[in-house]
């Protein structure tokens, strides 16, 4: 695919000991490069959501646990899977909700404990394979779910998201924007509507800066806006990520999509998350027991402004990253290997057995 962001979110230098990300806080106005040595400094840089959206989180921590362990004095194996759980539950520890990260630390611990007799050398080479091929597999998967989605779409179709899902979140061409940059390519000439997305603003400041790049038509709106859109009539589809699906389909995304979706049952406008494998997690039954990060009280009244916009004494503030949508609010959940339709209790893992 041509079109998509032409940044790169985050990649690998192995000279230089580092994992390099784009800071997505600071975006769009400026475009700052960071290589990230230390483990403290990649568990900062997920925590602050320098580096964010569950596939680019989980391959910021397969990276991160590389290098964690890359120049590694361990005397033997044990020792050294030792040294690898230690940094492995640190880097975890950084954000809650993204089942991405547990997925790729669990995916690079398993390269270890499945050949404990190998020299360590070969393991660290084994682990810096396995964090390319989960990079390599999240740009194939996020295409495939590209055109499993723009096949639900039509040419000039309406389309509503939310967050950034988009090539930022992920290594490139995101998940809910994959069909939308395919369909920039293919002439379908969408209308895209981007949710600002408060508190952290991902949709105003990261989506509309990758899709304005790449040439699309999009249009920024307040989160409060989105009910007087679709009933307009100017919305055919709502597309999102998602950060974490449970085994009925119940959905944690980022917070408002909960919103989104009952507004989108109510105006009839079919609603879509597009889910790679790696954030299916069918060991989680339902959405209730998904934990859900809080963040500081800040983001909300005062991060953005000059003055805080909310008297600090005497209020208290809830800041929940994410909320939880309800399986009945969502028509279809997309993954690289197709489109799985309500029930979904059956059809995701259908879905995950082809
Ligand atoms: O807090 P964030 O910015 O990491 O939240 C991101 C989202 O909610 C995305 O929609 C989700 O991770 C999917 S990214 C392909």
């Amino acid at each position: 695919m041509k079109t998509s962001t032409p940044i790169d979110t985050l990649r690998l230098d192995d000279d230089q000991d580092s994992l390099v990300i784009i800071d997505q806080t600071l975006l769009p106005t400026e475009i700052c490069y960071l290589a990230l040595q230390s483990q403290a400094e990649i568990w900062e840089a997920i925590q602050q959501l320098r580096v964010r959206g569950a596939p680019a989180i989980g391959i910021a921590a397969a990276y991160g646990i590389y290098l964690a362990v890359k120049h590694s004095t361990a005397g033997d194996q044990g020792a050294f899977l030792k040294e690898f759980q230690q940094a492995s539950q640190y880097l975890a520890s950084a954000r809650p909700t993204a089942v991405n990260l547990f997925w790729a630390l669990q995916r690079m611990e398993n390269v270890i404990t499945s050949q404990m007799e190998v020299e360590i050398p070969q393991l660290v080479a084994a682990l810096r394979s396995e964090a390319d091929a989960i990079l390599a597999e999240d740009i194939r998967t996020n295409l495939a779910i590209g055109e499993h989605a723009l096949s639900l779409l039509q040419p000039g179709d309406g389309l509503l998201t939310h967050c950034n899902a988009g090539g930022l979140a992920t290594a490139r061409y995101g998940t809910a924007t994959a069909p939308i940059y395919l369909g920039q390519e293919r002439g379908y000439a969408f209308k895209v509507f981007a949710d600002e997305t408060r508190p952290l603003l991902q949709g105003a400041r990261l989506t509309t800066f990758e899709l304005a790049q790449a040439g699309v038509d999009v249009t920024l709106i307040c989160d409060n806006m989105a009910a007087s859109v679709m009933q307009n009539g100017w919305v055919q589809a709502v597309l999102v990520g998602c950060d974490r699906v449970a085994a009925n389909g119940d959905t944690a995304n980022k917070i408002g999509t909960l919103g989104v979706a009952v507004l989108a049952h109510q105006f009839g406008i079919p609603f879509y998350v597009c889910a790679p494998s790696s954030t299916l997690d069918l060991a989680t039954a339902t959405g209730q027991l998904i934990p859900i990060e809080e963040r500081d009280p800040q983001e909300i009244y005062r991060k953005w402004y000059q003055k805080p916009m909310a008297p600090e004494q005497g209020v208290k503030f809830y800041n929940p990253a994410f909320d939880i949508t309800p399986a009945k609010y969502i028509s279809a959940i997309i993954s690289e290997y197709g489109i799985a339709r309500p029930p979904f209790t059956t059809s995701l893992r259908a879905m995950l057995a082809n």
